[in-house]
């Protein structure tokens, strides 16, 4: 057994690996284009962005790229049917859609090219998504970073999607390395998406301090917080975090309307801008449960090598 090519829609991924959708300019067209070069599924963050800016993000990455690349937006955005729209004029490969349901974005992306596929975390989800025209699913487990959508791994979640649906699966949240990769294909996972590994990576282009905060997280340093969107987010626990969990309330000096509902518990765009620019206190770090794994940083091209070596390797000795 090995990786296969992976096929959804109308367009083949050579390697079965998505580079997860990071909001707030975390996964911008560097990033993205160099894991679309290396045979991968990039996805540009659509969320905490301007109509404007992801137009220029999707031109920056066909500049740099003739690979497979999309865009991953969250439900809850005040402008996800601008960013959807916008990505189909653009003629994206697919859009990966999180944090909510929306039934809209199957009727807008049906016969255009664009292929839709819903972030799930449960079989029913992923039952509805296929029934309304879903082109594949990820599955995301609890151990993910950013927002999530259950506190089950995704090992657990993995047999009885796998079981629900004919349509591809995609396994994320904790993945880092080619041997979770292999265990993820043993159940049934016809690829896999990494968001941490990917921080953590050359063409990542947030500011250093970013990395630094990954580098540096230890096991206990993770932990979650009640998100103003009202899901959990997965975070490292620096000065904000502690403060905020003690309060649970933060000064919101100013608003864009950014979400379309928002407990205004915090401002969650500012402090992800925050961390995208180094402030390390101040900051709010999403980042999946094994981030503390991930002692490297490396090129995306040596990244792919390992994952894809290792992954090979452990799928050929469960064969044997
Ligand atoms: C910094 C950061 C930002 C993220 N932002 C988003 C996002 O905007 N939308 C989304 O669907 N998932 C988001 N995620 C989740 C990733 O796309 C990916 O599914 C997840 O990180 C996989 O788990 P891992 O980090 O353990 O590999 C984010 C993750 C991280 C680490």
């Amino acid at each position: 057994m090995h990786l296969k090519e992976l096929k959804i829609g109308n367009f083949v991924a050579k390697v079965p690996i998505f580079q997860g959708g990071m909001s707030v300019k975390v996964s911008t067209a560097p990033l993205v284009a160099a894991v679309a070069n290396e045979g991968g599924v990039g996805l540009i963050g659509g969320t905490g962005i301007s109509v404007e800016e992801l137009i220029d993000q999707i031109h920056q990455t066909k500049k740099l790229t003739q690979g497979v690349f999309g865009v991953n937006v969250m439900v809850a955005i005040d402008n996800f049917i601008e960013i959807v729209k916008a990505s189909i004029e653009e003629k994206v490969n697919l859009i990966a859609v999180g944090a909510g349901f929306s039934r809209e974005v199957f009727k807008l992306c049906n016969k255009t090219g664009v292929e839709v596929v819903p972030i799930v975390s449960s079989v029913k989800a992923a039952q509805i998504s296929e029934r309304l025209g879903a082109n594949a699913v990820i599955v995301e487990g609890g151990d993910a970073g950013g927002h999530l959508g259950t506190d089950i791994s995704v090992g657990d979640l993995m047999p009885g999607i796998r079981a629900a649906v004919k349509i591809p699966v995609i396994a994320a949240g904790g993945l880092v390395d080619g041997n979770d990769i292999a265990d993820m294909i043993s159940l049934g996972a016809d690829g896999v998406q990494l968001g941490n590994r990917f921080v953590l990576c050359d063409e990542c282009d947030v500011h250093p301090n970013y990395k630094k905060v990954f580098l540096e997280a230890k096991k206990d340093d993770l932990t979650t917080i009640l998100s103003p969107v009202g899901y959990m987010g997965s975070a490292v626990k620096n000065h904000f975090v502690k403060e905020f969990l003690k309060n649970e309330t933060d000064k919101v000096t100013q608003c864009t309307n950014c979400l379309k509902v928002c407990s205004r518990s915090f401002c969650i765009l500012e402090r992800l801008q925050m961390a995208r620019d180094g402030d390390m206190e101040n900051g709010l770090f999403f980042a999946g449960r094994n981030v503390y794994k991930i002692n490297d940083i490396l090129s995306t091209k040596e990244i792919f090598r390992k994952l894809v070596k290792e992954a090979n390797e452990k799928l050929a000795s469960l064969a044997k």
